[in-house]
């Protein structure tokens, strides 16, 4: 196994850790949050009780393969730990991008239930400013999304239509689209992340402002643990 995948087994063992017989879990996104899954399936075969909402239809697939039990929002509506990866996060303030993974407003929504959020990556993630090392995902209805990529653009050094491997868009697990944002970094988020959601179209960003209660942060020496500052 890569060194970098040793890295993301340890921070989704370790917050596996934290789950306790009873909790509503809200399952993230990508190849951090997938160790976290793995391990949680191993967790509920020794006997934890627990029922899960995913963040995508992947992690459900994974989740569901391995047994766990899956709920929705129509039967409950309140999170009480939500474990995900995440693209940067600001040391300081454990603000995040997310969404190179696709599932952004999944994500999103399920963290907004969550008593609590904690993230899990390896030490490349952290960032003294968000948009220091990759695009903002920003999701925007198909419908006029030429009209909503050009007024990203104008505010953007860059703006660009997600493309899966085939060349064609990429369509979210919710139907829309999304535009990559380069800003580099950015000295005002929360201020950034709010002129966006103003543009007509916009569904939602790949800012997670103040979401985070603690990132667990692996690298060779370790596990790290954040709280915001
Ligand atoms: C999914 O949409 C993203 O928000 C992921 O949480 C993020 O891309 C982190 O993924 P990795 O753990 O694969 O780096």
């Amino acid at each position: 196994m890569p060194d970098r995948d040793v890295l993301k087994r340890e921070v989704g063992a370790q917050a596996a850790a934290l789950v306790e017989d009873g909790m509503v879990v809200g399952l993230g996104t990508g190849s951090t949050a997938a160790f976290f899954i793995e391990s949680l399936i191993a967790r509920a075969r020794q006997g934890l009780n627990i029922v899960c909402i995913p963040t995508s239809e992947r992690s459900a697939a994974q989740a569901a393969a391995g047994g766990l039990a899956l709920v929705g929002f129509d039967t409950h509506q309140v999170i009480d730990l939500c474990v995900d990866g995440a693209d940067e996060i600001t040391t300081s303030g454990l603000d995040l991008v997310k969404g190179l993974g696709g599932a952004l407003l999944r994500e999103k929504i399920v963290a907004s239930a969550a008593k609590k959020l904690v993230i899990i990556a390896d030490h490349e993630k952290l960032v003294d400013r968000l948009g220091t090392t990759c695009p903002i995902p920003v999701e925007v209805t198909k419908f006029g999304w030429e009209l909503t990529h050009a007024r990203l653009a104008a505010l953007a050094r860059a703006a660009r239509l997600r493309v899966g491997t085939d060349g064609a868009p990429y369509v979210t697990d919710g139907g829309n689209v999304i535009v990559d944002c380069r800003f580099d970094p950015i000295a005002d988020a929360a201020a950034l992340d709010r002129q966006l959601r103003d543009i007509v179209g916009v569904v939602e960003t790949g800012f997670f402002i103040g979401m985070a209660a603690m990132a667990l942060v692996a690298d060779r020496d370790g596990v790290r643990q954040y709280m915001p500052q």
